[in-house]
C-alpha cells in the first residue's frame, strides 16, 4: 500500500480506482490543496496527483523524500522542474491525446468568436436589448471561410486546429519546429518561417508548448508583422505571447481582435485586456469538457498506479528514469 496525494477536487470513480489497487488516498473534498498544505503532506507520500497550476519545483519535489511519481493532470508540463525531477529519479507523466480534439474545439470557439464578435453581440444584447434587424448592426464581423488560418506549433493539438481550418475551406499555413511533410500532403498544409506566417494570415493560433524557447515567441516585432486586421488565438501558454506587448498593438489598432484562454501571470489578468472589447477571454479552459476531464484523470491515475506496481507508466515525460534505479 502507497500513499496518494490530490492536489486537487477528484472524480469519485478515481479515487475509487486508487483506491481499489490498494492505496491510501488523500485529495481535497473541494477545491484545491494550497502549496503550504501539499509542502507539509509530501514526506508521507509516494505519488502526487497534481494540477498544471501547481508549480513543482526543486523545493517541493525534495520535499517528496519518498516520492515516486508526479502525474501532471494536462498535456503541458511547464509546471514541473523536470531536471530536478529526473535527477532525484521521480517519474513524470502527462495527459497527452485524450484532450486533443476538444482543445482544438475551443481554440476554434474563440476565433469563432472574436471573427464574429459573439461575446459583443451578447454583452450588448443583455444591457440594451434587441433593437430589431439592421442591415449595417454595430457588430459586423469578418468572414472565416475560405480565409487564411496559420497555425503556430503542428503538434497533435495544432493538427487538429488545421484539419478544422480545412472544413472552412481555409488556406492552411503552419510554422513548427520541424516540417511535417506528411501532413502538408495530406492536409494541403504550407510551411512557413514565423515571420511569414505571421504577415500572410487572417487568423494566427498558438499551439506550441512553453518552452525557453516559446517564451515571448509572439512580441511587439510579431504583432507589427500581423496584419491590422488579423485575429490573434492563444491556447498555448501565456508566456508565449508578451501581454503587454499584445495590449499595446490592440489598444494601438494594430490588430482586430484577441482571444485568448491562457494568460502570462495565470490566474491574474491583465487589467488592459479587461477594459478592450475586441478581446475573448476565457480561464484556461481548453480540455474542460466533463469526457476529456475524466479521460485526463483516468491517465493520471492508470499512471500512478503503474509505477507503485514497479511498471513503467503510460506517458511518461522523462523517460531517462526508466527503470528506476538505472
Ligand atoms: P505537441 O503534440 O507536443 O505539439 C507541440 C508542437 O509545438 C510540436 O509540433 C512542436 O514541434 C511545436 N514546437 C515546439 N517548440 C516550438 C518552437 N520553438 N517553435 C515552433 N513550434 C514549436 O503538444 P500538444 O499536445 O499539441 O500540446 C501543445 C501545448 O498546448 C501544450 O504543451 C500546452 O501548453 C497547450 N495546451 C493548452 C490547453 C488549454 O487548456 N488551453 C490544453 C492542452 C494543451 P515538433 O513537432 O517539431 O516537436
Ligand atoms: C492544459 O493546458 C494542458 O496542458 O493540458
Amino acid at each position: 500500500m502507497a500513499n496518494v496525494l490530490v492536489t486537487t477536487e477528484m472524480f469519485p470513480e478515481a479515487l475509487a480506482r486508487l483506491r481499489a489497487a490498494g492505496h491510501q488516498v488523500q485529495a481535497p473534498e473541494k477545491g484545491r490543496l494550497s502549496r503550504e498544505q501539499v509542502l507539509r503532506r509530501l514526506p508521507e507520500v509516494e505519488a502526487l496527483i497534481c494540477l498544471l497550476s501547481d508549480r513543482v519545483d526543486e523545493e517541493l519535489l525534495a520535499r517528496g523524500r519518498r516520492l515516486r511519481v508526479v502525474a501532471n493532470l494536462g498535456v503541458g508540463v511547464d509546471n514541473i522542474d523536470l531536471s530536478a525531477a529526473t535527477r532525484l529519479g521521480i517519474a513524470v507523466t502527462n495527459t497527452p491525446e485524450v484532450l486533443t480534439e476538444t482543445t482544438a474545439d475551443l481554440g476554434w470557439a474563440l476565433l469563432m468568436a472574436a471573427a464574429r464578435r459573439i461575446v459583443e453581440a451578447d454583452r450588448d444584447l443583455r444591457a440594451h436589448g434587441f433593437p430589431g434587424w439592421t442591415f449595417i448592426p454595430p457588430h459586423l464581423g469578418v468572414d472565416v471561410w475560405g480565409r487564411t488560418l496559420g497555425v503556430v506549433g503542428l503538434g497533435r493539438i495544432g493538427t487538429a486546429v488545421a484539419r478544422r481550418g480545412k472544413g472552412f475551406q481555409m488556406r492552411v499555413l503552419y510554422h513548427s519546429r520541424s516540417r511535417k511533410l506528411e501532413l502538408e500532403r495530406e492536409l494541403g498544409l504550407e510551411f512557413r518561417p514565423l515571420d511569414e506566417l505571421l504577415s500572410e494570415s487572417d487568423f494566427v493560433v498558438l499551439c506550441t508548448p512553453l518552452t525557453p524557447e516559446t517564451h515571448h515567441l509572439i512580441g511587439a516585432r510579431e504583432l507589427a508583422l500581423m496584419r491590422r486586421e488579423a485575429i490573434l488565438v492563444n491556447i498555448a501558454r501565456g508566456p508565449v505571447v508578451d501581454e503587454e506587448a499584445l495590449v499595446a498593438a490592440l489598444r494601438a489598432g494594430e490588430l482586430r481582435a484577441a482571444a485568448l484562454d491562457v494568460f502570462e501571470r495565470e490566474p491574474e489578468v491583465h487589467p488592459g485586456l479587461l477594459e478592450l472589447p475586441n478581446v475573448v477571454l476565457t480561464p484556461h479552459i481548453g480540455s474542460a469538457t466533463g469526457a476529456t476531464r475524466r479521460r485526463m484523470a483516468e491517465l493520471a491515475v492508470e499512471a500512478v498506479i503503474s509505477v507503485l506496481a514497479g511498471e513503467k507508466p503510460p506517458n511518461l515525460v522523462n523517460e531517462e528514469v526508466w527503470p528506476p534505479g538505472n
